[in-house]
């Protein structure tokens, strides 16, 4: 009895002192927002009322973690994202697969959106209905209570997405603003003339430009304009309105007290809208953040927030706000993923090295989620300024790419499809999956061995390389197994026109059932990706927090990336070419030994089969 009564007064102590290091700044910033001293009572009795209903077990984790605050920063944290339907069905049968998910060696699970939806209008999920549902078809709240629990026991973190800019036109404030009531109407952008719309449109760029073009839709029902950046279904809410931020940080909490530990904070750029501006990145947004996190280092401190900011890195930086002031524990590499493909289809290192070395300047505090591929299209955000010099236009060199990404140019392998293609601007981005990406589709399909082998090379190069990155590495779900795009998506009328789908398919666990084979392509891939997890597992160099740098191997095609922590140091040499090329470098600090190999030599002068890749240690001593 004392000992429960002991540690309850042990967690209303960490409350309180949390509540009191940040009370100043919460109500400063909220003061600032809304002047509103009543609203922001609420908000502090709720958060309260949260933290109250917050399991022990959470309550444990977040003060263990408070005392390991580096814990998502080592070199064992691996990700992997998936659709829960496409993975395993439903959230029981996600539970079913965490021992393949181990055998994966990944203890980071992001569940892509899974929260009630409307079938056809659901934008992937992107569309959320109902905050606190989950989608029938995939489970209840208590199966991913069952689902995060279990993950906890084996130390796997689990992420999901708040999709905070918008709610679905199904969700019961959209339907009740439909129907006129002012006070759901006050917590969307409603206008009942043109005029406003049209200003806006002078100056706020198109998310779907092709899909669902314009800023705004029209609801002849009730005579008035709703914004919607994004599909005409998904509301932009108003978060000028103090009632939407409180409910929606309700709802935030309501989350993560169902356990789980990153949230993946959807297109927080657009989360604040002013007239005469882009809506993009406005400083009230940093000011959301800011109170997100507050909040959340008071309630769950355990849980760490993760922005989804596809913008140029100038723009991404400030999401993780400052030392003193943090925002995001955590962002997407996205400008880095771009420049990869960009190299894969030049074959010329340069400006990868130029973008590997700004991220590798930045502080260490600062933690980046790198991958080949995500759910989304891969957008061609490129510093075209540097491609300028080397006699790159942005237009032409975006034809170039998806010219190539399509398979029809530059001795290309690949295979996929363009997304949101504008043929007045010509700029379109680019769908597909790693696999097929890299020619194993093509290979594949043509029964063409030789090919095959190349293609695999490819693929487990670019692993090897998003691995050696500064940051923590995120595999998508069937990549693993070297998944090849699904065409099927165009079958289904609901997603026919978004091409997002073809590397979103279904899991194929025959596949799966194939990778102890290494015959297979699923074996080799598989296994010679375990190979370089287990590496990363064991080597400390690759702690997120070492320090990382390129070096010059005087060879456009090849790749340099060295880490060092504590003294040990390893450095990583990638081939972009499929030819065989010398990295001309010259490292005279001592012996390596190949980490693969197992070989001692000298990092100088190192020959380098075509889609090949070295990771080399420094002997001691
Ligand atoms: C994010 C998601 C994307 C979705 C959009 C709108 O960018 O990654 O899939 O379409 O938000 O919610």
């Amino acid at each position: 009895m004392d000992e429960v009564k002991n540690s309850m007064k042990k967690e209303e102590q960490a409350y309180k002192r949390r509540f009191s290091r940040y009370f100043d700044e919460l109500k400063w910033l909220y003061t600032e927002l809304y002047g509103n001293d009543s609203m922001f009572a609420e908000l502090c009795d709720n958060m309260y009322r949260f933290y109250g209903e917050r399991e022990q077990s959470l309550k444990r984790l977040d003060m263990e973690r408070e005392e390991a605050p580096d814990w998502y920063k080592q070199n064992d944290m691996l990700g992997m994202m998936f659709y829960i339907d496409n993975f395993a069905g439903d959230m029981k049968g996600t539970e079913s697969k965490l021992e393949y998910l181990e055998k994966c060696r990944v203890n980071y699970i992001h569940l892509m959106p899974f929260l009630d939806t409307v079938e056809g209008h659901s934008d992937g999920g992107y569309a959320v209905a109902d905050f606190r549902k989950v989608q029938k078809r995939l489970g209840t709240m208590e199966d991913l209570e069952s689902l995060t629990s279990r993950c906890h026991k084996k130390r796997i973190s689990v992420c999901m997405d708040f999709v905070m800019n918008h709610t679905s036109e199904d969700h019961e404030w959209a339907r009740r603003a439909r129907r006129g009531e002012g006070e759901y109407m006050s917590r969307y952008f409603f206008f009942d003339s043109p005029q406003i719309p049209q200003e806006y449109e002078k100056t706020v760029p198109q998310v779907f430009p092709t899909t669902a073009p314009g800023n705004f839709t029209w609801l002849p029902e009730l005579g008035h304009y709703v914004m919607t950046t994004f599909y005409p279904y998904q509301w932009d809410l108003n978060y000028g309105n103090p009632r939407v931020f409180n409910e929606m940080m309700y709802n935030f909490l309501f989350l993560v007290n169902r356990g789980i530990d990153i949230i993946r904070i959807d297109a927080v750029p657009y989360i604040w809208k002013e007239l005469g501006t882009k809506c993009r990145n406005l400083p009230k947004v940093h000011t959301i953040v800011r109170m997100m996190r507050i909040i959340s280092e008071i309630v769950c401190p355990g849980v760490l927030l993760l922005g989804e900011v596809v913008m140029e890195p100038e723009k991404v930086v400030p999401y993780f706000g400052t030392v003193e002031r943090p925002e995001c524990h955590m962002l997407y590499n996205v400008t880095t993923m771009a420049t990869t493909w960009h190299t894969v289809a030049t074959r010329d290192v340069s400006l990868l090295k130029k973008q590997l070395d700004i991220v590798n300047n930045l502080p260490k505090e600062y933690v980046f989620l790198n991958y080949l591929r995500c759910h989304d299209d891969i957008g061609w955000g490129l510093d075209y300024e540097t491609l300028k010099s080397q006699g790159m236009e942005e237009r032409a060199h975006k034809e170039y790419l998806n010219e190539y990404f399509l398979g029809h140019s530059g001795g290309s392998t690949s295979r996929g499809e363009l997304y949101n293609y504008d043929p007045v601007s010509g700029d379109g981005r680019f769908c597909g999956t790693t696999a097929s990406m890299c020619g194993i589709e093509k290979a594949g399909f043509e029964q063409d061995e030789e090919a095959m082998a190349l293609a695999i090379r490819k693929d487990v190069m670019l692993h090897a390389y998003m691995f050696m990155q500064s940051g923590i590495p995120m595999l998508y779900g069937g990549d693993e197994i070297g998944q090849v795009n699904d065409y099927t998506y165009k079958e289904d009328p609901n997603k026919a026109a978004d091409s997002r789908y073809i590397h979103r398919g279904k899991m194929k666990w025959e596949l799966a059932a194939g990778i102890e084979d290494e015959k297979t392509v699923e074996g080799q891939i598989f296994r010679q990706l375990g190979r370089l997890e287990e590496i990363r597992k064991t080597q400390k160099a690759f702690v997120s927090y070492g320090t990382v740098w390129t070096i010059e191997t005087w060879e456009p095609s090849v790749l340099c990336i060295a880490r060092e922590f504590e003294g040990e140091k390893v450095i990583g040499l990638f081939n972009f070419s499929e030819h065989d090329k010398t990295a001309w470098i010259n490292e005279e600090d001592g012996l390596y030994r190949d980490l693969i190999s197992g070989e001692k030599r000298k990092a100088a002068g190192i020959d380098i089969p075509g889609f090949g890749f070295y990771y080399l240690k420094r002997e001691r001593g």
